[in-house]
């Protein structure tokens, strides 16, 4: 994506149609996200840049190849406008076999979860990856890590001192993810990432869900110009009354685009052009079964959106967003050729795929062998912690036997957990978890040698009635998160995983009754998506055998430590109140026998 003069002055001659162009695409009908029109139309393309749309007679020269696109409707590579792609648990090379057949030509990511577990030296190896795949990431460097609570452990702590070196890199398009709570704290070192990001011309992405009024202008008065994550369409009209561009999030597990739509829909039908398109978290079965940005594109089609619209929030106004529409977002000479050919806009089925000028996918498969690079052991290392006992998951207190009140952090939704008081047993000094009341253990462990903290608190809504479940995959900060009814379960479960260089297991009477392995770091697999869905598919049938009726139960276990979202939320270092931003004492009253 860089230019320099040589290059440039083959552009200029390419475009002038002085020297041929390598490819024409040839009789299809140009979806012009740019005028809002479709007719037909040729493109030329010289190396991996568009050079012409229209008529490209004179493009053609003896070498230059012909891709027939009669009948079919050429539309911009799609872009996914806040993605973490390691939430998938497919890596790098594995997300771009699995999406860019369906369409997705770009993601915008701030590859936080690679950076948490391996830092600097492991995002330069996610990065040549990249450039290896026909996946563009438009990197935004995390505002800081950990994210939101500042004594929990990481790999790697991103500072204003790392902003200052990482937005002169070519790879960095913004300074990602940039919560409320950092924001509204005045916190050092995200004032330190938006100041540099204001010296160096960048856009500053957002993360304000349920935010309004007051606290919205305070956080846009920083220089926040966009956000992915609002709970219903009236905070999506607020804060696009307030000047920020929307990125609507349909993600495997939060479904908003049905309700946000609607300040398309029904509120305002202006409001659309600054409207894009986030999948945020997806799993590989969502990928397989829906597709990506495709199906959301689709989905915003049949809640009334005009499929030229649709097809703006997936393309042009996410470019636009994110100041990259120079480079994509459109089929437009002097943009990348990514470009997707689809059977009609209504329908929108991707049916082949131009990346970088070149067709790389047909029939939703990639037309070439795409290998996973070898790994350093950066990326591969084992997990850094100690083997467990039993009794590391037993929460001791002070009385013999009687009765302890603990606040039990009660998940209601993928993120959101509530406060639930219940009583529970002690018996010789342990509080002892309670199936029939659903109150679980629950403790998250730092992985990577840096103090060894280990948490223990209670949890309900998984309604384990016995067994173990546990994942050294749990954004943000990935530290190793385990959950059980009984304490022996969750040590085996640990220490598989630290036997086994991580990944997702559920125990049960002592033995292992799934393991799905992710070797990169720990939170991803190089395996293909099918693999990944099919072992994720069995991971969740042993967690319902255990008796969890979630939809996905690793997922809600593994989003426990995210602290940007209220109540509740546990790290290394304590389960926390995320209002407060303090960690707290689950046990709110003892009562000996
Ligand atoms: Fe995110």
């Amino acid at each position: 994506m860089q230019k320099n003069k040589e290059n440039l002055k083959q552009l200029i001659r390419a475009g002038r149609g002085l020297i041929p162009a390598h490819t024409v695409i040839r009789n299809g009908n140009l979806v012009n996200v740019m005028s809002s029109e479709i007719y037909l139309a040729d493109v030329a393309i010289y190396e991996d840049t568009i050079v012409a749309i229209g008529d490209v007679t004179d493009y053609i020269g003896p070498e230059t190849k012909t891709i027939d696109a009669t009948g079919k409707y050429l539309v911009p590579g799609l872009i996914d406008g806040h993605l973490h792609s390691e939430c998938s648990k497919l890596s790098i090379t594995s997300f771009a076999k699995a999406v860019v057949p369906c369409g997705t030509t770009s993601i915008v990511s701030g590859l936080d979860e690679y950076i948490s577990v391996s830092g600097l030296e492991g995002l330069h190896e996610i990065f040549a990856e990249v450039k290896a795949s026909p996946l563009k990431v438009f990197w935004g460097a995390p505002y800081k890590t950990p994210y939101t609570f500042p004594q929990s452990t990481v790999a790697f702590n991103f500072t204003e001192e790392v902003h200052k070196e990482v937005q002169q890199w070519p790879e960095c398009f913004g300074v990602w993810e940039t919560v409320r709570e950092a924001v509204q704290v005045e916190d050092e070192d995200t004032l330190g990432a938006i100041e540099q990001a204001f010296k160096n011309r960048l856009p500053i992405f957002g993360c304000a869900p349920m935010v309004g009024g007051k606290d919205l202008n305070g956080y846009l008065c920083a220089g926040i110009r966009l956000d992915h994550e609002s709970y219903d369409h009236t905070e999506v009209v607020e804060k696009m009354r307030k000047g920020m561009h929307m990125v609507i999030r349909e993600s495997s597990v939060t479904h908003f685009l049905k309700e946000n739509i609607r300040a398309v829909t029904e509120v305002n039908p202006y409001l659309a052009r600054r409207v894009s398109f986030c999948t945020d978290d997806v799993t590989a079965t969502d990928v397989l079964e829906k597709g990506h940005v495709d199906n959301v594109v689709r989905l915003a089609i049949a809640e009334g959106v005009e499929p030229m619209t649709a097809i703006q929030m997936a393309t042009i106004n996410s470019a636009e967003a994110y100041r990259i529409d120079h480079l994509v977002g459109s089929i437009s000479p002097g943009r990348i050729a990514d470009i997707l050919l689809v059977d009609s806009p209504e329908n929108f089925q991707v049916e082949a795929v131009i990346t970088n000028g070149r067709l790389v996918a047909e029939n939703r498969k990639l037309n070439y062998d795409l290998k996973a690079p070898a790994r350093s052991s950066v990326l591969s290392s084992a997990l850094k912690c100690k083997k467990t006992t039993r009794e590391d998951f037993e929460y001791k207190v002070d009385i013999e036997n009687g009765q302890a009140k603990v606040l039990s952090m009660d998940v209601k939704g993928p993120f959101v957990r509530k406060r639930r008081d219940v009583t529970v047993k002690v018996q010789n000094s342990i509080v002892i978890p309670d199936t029939e009341q659903d109150v679980l253990m629950v403790s998250v462990l730092e992985r990577f040698g840096r103090n060894g903290n280990k948490s223990l608190a209670f949890c309900s809504g998984w309604n384990l009635k016995k067994g173990a479940m546990a994942s050294s995959a749990a954004p943000d900060d990935n530290n190793l998160i385990v959950m059980g009814a009984d304490a022996s379960d969750m040590s085996i479960a640990v220490n598989h995983l630290i036997e086994n260089g991580g990944g997702q297991v559920v125990v049960a009477d002592g033995e292992i009754i799934e393991f799905l392995p992710l070797p990169v770091g720990g939170i991803a697999s190089d395996e293909d998506a099918e693999k990944i869905a099919h072992r994720e598919a069995l991971l969740t049938k042993a967690a319902n055998q255990l008796g969890c009726n979630l939809p996905e139960p690793l997922m809600y276990m593994f989003f426990l430590p995210i602290t940007a979202i209220p109540d509740y939320a546990i790290t290394d270092v304590g389960p926390v109140d995320c209002i407060a931003l303090n960690t707290f004492d689950p046990i709110l009253e003892l009562i000996q026998d």
